[in-house]
């Protein structure tokens, strides 16, 4: 018996596709985070649902389709800030919260999450 994956202890795709399905509302209604982001977000919501899979542990959707993810990279055309960086994961809480995920299952999320999000902050708070 080999230990659950994060994908599998949070319920897999059905909780994936409410996570993401919380999230993109949020961002877009984020004053920091919606200008980044194009009008018609139903393909990023889609390629977010495909990452987030691969990233807790599940089937490799994302790579599958999209080829690696180099997400740095892909984030680096706009301008991440700290306080972006944290609007998107006070966003990606309240999508958890609403997904009722919770307890240790929730802290090792956040941490790879919180660490990720760290990474992609590419810009000074004073460069924009
Ligand atoms: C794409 C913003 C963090 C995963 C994007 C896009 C923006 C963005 C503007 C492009 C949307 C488009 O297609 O036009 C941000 C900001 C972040 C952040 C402001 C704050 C730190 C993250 C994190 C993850 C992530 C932490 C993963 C855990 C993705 C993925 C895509 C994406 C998978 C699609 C990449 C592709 O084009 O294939 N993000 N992001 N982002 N983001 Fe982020």
């Amino acid at each position: 018996s080999q230990p659950l994956t994060l994908y599998e202890k949070m319920g897999g795709a059905e909780t994936i596709d409410c996570i993401v399905s919380a999230f993109y509302p949020r961002v877009q209604s984020d004053p920091l985070l919606a200008p980044l982001f194009p009008e018609d977000i139903r393909p990023v919501m889609e390629k977010q649902k495909c990452f987030l899979t691969q990233f807790f542990g599940g089937p490799p959707l994302y790579s599958q389709k999209y080829g690696h993810p180099r997400l740095r990279m892909r984030h680096l055309p706009f301008p991440i800030t700290p306080s972006r960086a944290n609007a998107w994961l006070r966003c990606m809480s309240l999508a958890l919260d609403e997904a009722g995920i919770e307890g240790e299952l929730r802290q090792e999320m956040w941490s790879r999450l919180y660490f990720t999000a760290s990474h992609m902050i590419n810009t000074d708070e004073e460069d924009i």
